[in-house]
């Protein structure tokens, strides 16, 4: 992947880099997978990105979060995510509670092979609605993740309940 002078890597370079990772059994083969828990590992990402492969139980969600100012992109490797998001770029520092708009809602499916790229501003769940499938998908970020915050979502309202200074997700 090549850098864009200093500015790294571009979106259309991270969904690039996701894709072509989902789509590399090399890669996915090397993911733990374990019944009924998360499980991730991290790779080597162009640019000085940061990327991880991670692995979801059927069920699993990440709650609401941003990416503390970094971009990314994620493609889903196996199974589906439905990811829902939040159509309007939120301040990222300055607030504790907002109250959403009508109509800012938004929520996608990625079955396998699909993907999306998601700009400093993005806040989101992810979850793997199955039941029964475990799903599997590659996430890169640039600049590597500063920090994480966490919302609670009721209704309008979103609320800020914490800030994480290292990777989870
Ligand atoms: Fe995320």
């Amino acid at each position: 992947m090549r850098p864009t002078g200093n500015d790294g890597p571009t979106l259309g370079e991270l969904l690039e880099f996701a894709h072509r990772t989902a789509a590399d059994p090399g890669v996915l083969a090397r993911l733990p997978r374990r019944p009924g828990e998360r499980s991730w590992i991290s790779l080597p990402a162009p640019g000085g990105a940061e990327a991880w492969v991670i692995g979801w139980p059927p069920g699993a969600e990440t709650g609401w979060h941003d990416h503390g100012g970094s971009r990314g992109a994620f493609a889903t490797a196996s199974g589906l995510l439905r990811e829902s998001s939040i159509a309007v770029e939120l301040p990222t520092e300055g607030w504790r509670v907002l109250e959403l708009a009508d109509g800012v809602d938004r929520r996608r499916e990625l079955s396998t092979g699909r993907g999306r790229a998601f700009g400093p501003h993005h806040v989101h769940q992810v979850v793997n609605p199955s039941r029964t499938e475990h799903a599997v998908s590659v996430h890169v970020y640039y600049p590597p993740l500063p920090l994480m915050r966490r919302y609670t979502r009721d209704g309008r309202v979103l609320r800020l309940t914490r800030t994480e200074q290292t990777q989870e997700w």
